[in-house]
């Protein structure tokens, strides 16, 4: 496995890996910290184009608020390079927040409106500094397929409206959540909670169990869904909600009753941890 340190290694090893057999490499961009969340998106990658991946780890300034946790985000290099590897990488880009913002960058990418709601709503600027890192790296990667996770649901649709506006190349591919085994998502953040938390935590996937089970006995109206799940969250005083949402999941407006394709998300702090869940009605 490789390790790049720039832009122009990471472009001159894709380019070689297309001369070579005519297919583009499958890109995975992370933060690090990985997780079996991320391996099952490296592990997708690695089958749709096996010797072809690159994983990026790169703690992204840009996407963290003043007050966020950009300096404590859990960084371990050594043991995410070996589970990437172990999951079938076969290149790792690991740039430096200068490589990726040279001294006095001023370009950024602004997906107006998608920006601004669900997790945009309560991290002004997030999604903005997502799809600038993530043009970069699709621009510096030139991949033909680059994967992301539902579990950052309001992400996948913010960067597909990048994907289509800009006509970049990369074919978005979307990998299901991993959950814990009790029905936790796994997140980089999980490792922030104290054992009490970790148990509040679960009324997130509870509420989105809740959201299925209720679609799936025949429920649609979206004010009937809200409000079983914020019910789940009235029985854990603990955990203060940051947004339920019922949305269409391509403009990430409400909707009034859920359809095939709408997107169930939820966000709450537990302690000082904001922690994400969602599910897409089936
Ligand atoms: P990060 O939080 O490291 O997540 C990297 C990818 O892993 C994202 O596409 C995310 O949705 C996916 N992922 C995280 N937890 C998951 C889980 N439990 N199941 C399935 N997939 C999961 O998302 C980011 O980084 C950044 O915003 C990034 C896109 C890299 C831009 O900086």
């Amino acid at each position: 496995m490789e390790i790049f340190r720039t832009v122009e290694q990471l472009r001159q090893w894709s380019r070689a890996q297309r001369c070579d057999g005519g297919e583009g490499i499958a890109l995975v961009p992370t933060m690090g910290a990985l997780h079996a969340g991320h391996a099952s998106l490296i592990r997708a990658a690695a089958e749709a184009r096996p010797g072809r991946v690159a994983v990026s780890i790169f703690v992204n300034p840009t996407q963290f608020g003043p007050n966020e946790d950009f300096s404590k985000y859990p960084r371990m290099f050594n043991a995410d390079c070996a589970l990437a590897e172990r999951e079938g990488a076969t290149a790792i880009f690991a740039p430096s927040v200068e490589e990726m913002y040279p001294a006095g960058a001023a370009t950024f990418v602004d997906v107006d409106g998608l920006s601004d709601r669900l997790d945009g709503k309560s991290r002004p600027g997030h999604f903005r500094g997502v799809a600038t890192v993530v043009v970069k790296l699709l621009i510096a990667g030139e991949p033909d397929l680059a994967f992301f996770g539902q579990k950052d649901a309001a992400q996948v649709a913010v960067l597909r409206r990048m994907v289509e506006d800009l006509r970049l190349g990369a074919k978005i591919v979307v990998c299901p959540i991993v959950r814990e085994a009790d029905g936790l998502a796994l997140s980089s953040r999980n490792t922030y909670l104290s054992a009490e938390e970790r148990k509040q935590a679960l009324v997130l996937s509870k509420a989105v169990r809740r959201v299925e089970e209720l679609v799936a006995s025949g429920e649609r109206e979206s004010a009937v869904l809200m409000e079983a799940a914020r019910g789940m969250f009235g029985a854990e005083p603990a955990v203060r909600m940051d947004y339920i949402e019922l949305v269409d999941w391509e403009t990430l407006l409400p909707v009034l009753s859920a359809t095939h394709g709408t997107l169930f998300a939820v966000a709450a702090w537990v302690g000082k941890t904001r922690l994400i869940d969602n599910t897409i009605i089936g």
